[in-house]
């Protein structure tokens, strides 16, 4: 089982970035941890990110036929990129949408997602911790799927 785990726009500043909102554990550190539950729950993780909605789209349309499902945090392209909808639609993979804060306890622009409405599921404010449920309810999806 294949996931890949996709970073949107400013989370390479993770660590630095508004740590009262966003934590103090880097993005190497998430990604690293990830890796080791991965191993842990029998999945292969590729992570990518980028601060470029084209980019973003770009590796998803090369995930199609290479992972199972996708978990992301698209950042600010959450609340505003149809284009990164249209790209998970078009590869038709399963995908789960997480942020590290409570985006529904924040700014009203912050409470509209493109994405939901398709995800699987979407977890947010658990900060790092987002990550880790996202990846166990990704795995319990797909391994439900295969029976
Ligand atoms: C975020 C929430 C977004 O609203 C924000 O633009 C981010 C991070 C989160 O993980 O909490 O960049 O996705």
């Amino acid at each position: 089982m294949r996931i890949l785990v996709l970073h949107g726009p400013n989370l390479n500043l993770l660590g630095s970035r508004e740590p009262g909102l966003y934590g103090r554990d880097t993005l190497t550190e998430i990604d690293a941890e990830l890796q080791q539950q991965a191993e842990r729950l029998g999945a292969e993780l590729v992570c990518f990110q980028s601060n470029h909605e084209g980019a973003l789209v770009d590796r998803i349309q090369q995930a199609a036929g290479e992972v199972d499902g996708v978990l992301i945090n698209a950042g600010a392209l959450t609340h505003t990129s149809i284009a990164i909808r249209d790209a998970l639609l078009g590869v038709k993979l399963p995908f789960v949408e997480l942020h590290l804060s409570n985006v529904h306890a924040r700014e009203e622009f912050r409470h509209r997602s493109y994405l939901a409405d398709k995800a699987v599921g979407v977890i947010c404010g658990f900060g790092p911790i987002s990550y880790y449920l996202a990846l166990e309810g990704m795995v319990a999806h797909l391994r439900s799927s295969e029976l």
